[in-house]
């Protein structure tokens, strides 16, 4: 295998899978038992290259990882360099098995079981006491490591046939949008990484939640596939980072929310206020007038109000986890379009809508328009 990054063939690898529709625990299995004996030659093919110490791409429910052995200082290495990462962002742990995750913690914090119970396999991560085995650069130096039992059949495939835990962050060149898209993948890190297995898209298309049980109160550290209050049937209370609130004066607790993130190449602004519309329409007139292209970032329901070349809708406002779904690849749409200004509706931060309106702040560097 080739050692230098930039200099790596690629090898891709298509399977045909529909991914998952929901997140029964009896569906995912029937789902891996009707993976094919040509799929499982491809899925060992790619587990022998983890073994080895390479570094592979590999569909999740949330969106693609880019994995390697977790327990590999030297493997793991290769991923921040193939990403572009900075060191002290730690990665989460991937596994396919409650055995590989106690090997992995200090200890089992109270509601753990719980929440593993009802939401595993799926989009949920847990930030614990890091165990002696797992190396600094996992965690980026923290006493704590996040683990996740991903749903994707593929994913829980090549875990299992590896026998490795995986060190996978989303598998895009850091600071873009995460890839919910074989396609994507191959465009960021074709010849950066060993293998790339494209397997269609990704059922949820926003990342999952991370969620800290380290201390007294169970606290969300990144908003994501599994709502607020989606946890709070589960678990008493639950907390969101202060950092997450109000990130100008308090450091976020996650490492990873500190940086810009999932940015397009244009300059995003987000409006909203009660005449968001009217404001939009104003603001994408002045910056046409500047010779910017402008392209519109909205809902079905406002998507006639606006007249620009590029006009890109979410979905239906009340349907937010297809906003979620929508999400990562419209923004990297406006790339392609060589959109300069994309001006963005807001959305309620409810639901689903606290996990969209986080990544679109960041895709936005902050840039937030209050209108009346
Ligand atoms: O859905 C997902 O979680 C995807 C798929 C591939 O599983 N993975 C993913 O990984 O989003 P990544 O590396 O892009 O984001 C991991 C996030 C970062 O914000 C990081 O700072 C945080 O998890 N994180 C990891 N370990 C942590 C720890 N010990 N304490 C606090 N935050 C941690
Ligand atoms: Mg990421």
């Amino acid at each position: 295998m080739n050692e230098e990054i930039g200099a790596k063939k690629t090898t891709i690898i298509n399977i045909n899978h529909s991914g998952i529709n929901n997140m029964d625990k009896l569906y995912i299995e029937n789902k891996i038992k009707s993976l094919s004996k040509e799929d499982l030659e491809k899925l060992q093919y790619v587990a022998d290259i983890l073994k080895s110490g390479g570094i592979v791409a590999f569909p999740t429910e949330t969106v693609y990882g880019l994995g390697a052995n977790g327990l590999d200082e030297k493997a793991v290495e290769k991923i921040f360099k193939a990403k572009g990462r900075p060191s002290d962002n730690p990665l989460i742990l991937h596994v396919a098995s409650l055995n590989q995750m106690q090997d992995l913690v200090l200890e089992i914090p109270q509601n753990v079981e719980k929440l593993i119970d009802r939401f595993w396999p799926g989009p949920l991560t847990l930030v614990m006491k890091k165990g002696p085995k797992v190396p600094d650069i996992i965690t980026g130096g923290l006493d704590t490591v996040a683990i996740r039992m991903p749903a994707h059949p593929i994913a829980l495939k090549l875990i299992e046939m590896s026998g490795l835990v995986l060190a996978a962050p989303s598998a895009n060149i850091s600071g873009k949008p995460s890839p919910t898209r074989g396609e994507h993948v191959v465009r960021d890190l074709d010849n950066k990484v060993d293998a790339i297995i494209m397997a269609g898209e990704c059922n949820i298309g926003l990342e999952s939640t991370v969620l800290d049980m380290t201390g007294g109160i169970p606290t969300i550290l990144r908003p994501g596939g599994i709502s607020k209050s989606e946890l709070e049937k589960v678990l008493d209370r639950v907390d969101l980072d202060k950092g997450l609130i109000d990130s100008t004066n308090i450091k976020p607790k996650s490492p990873g929310m500190k940086y810009t993130h999932y940015a397009p190449e244009a300059t995003v602004y987000i409006v909203r206020g009660k005449n968001f519309v009217d404001n939009i329409k104003n603001l994408s007139k002045k910056y046409e007038k500047k010779g910017k292209n402008v392209g519109i970032l909205c809902f079905d329901d406002t998507y006639n109000n606006y007249d620009n070349p590029v006009v890109k809708s979410l979905g239906a406002r009340n349907k937010l986890e297809e906003a979620a779904f929508n999400l990562f690849n419209i923004l990297r749409e406006f790339d392609d379009l060589n959109v300069d200004i994309v001006l963005s509706e807001a959305v309620e931060e409810v639901g689903m809508g606290q996990a969209i309106m986080n990544r679109l702040i960041k895709a936005a560097g902050n840039r937030i328009i209050e209108g009346e």
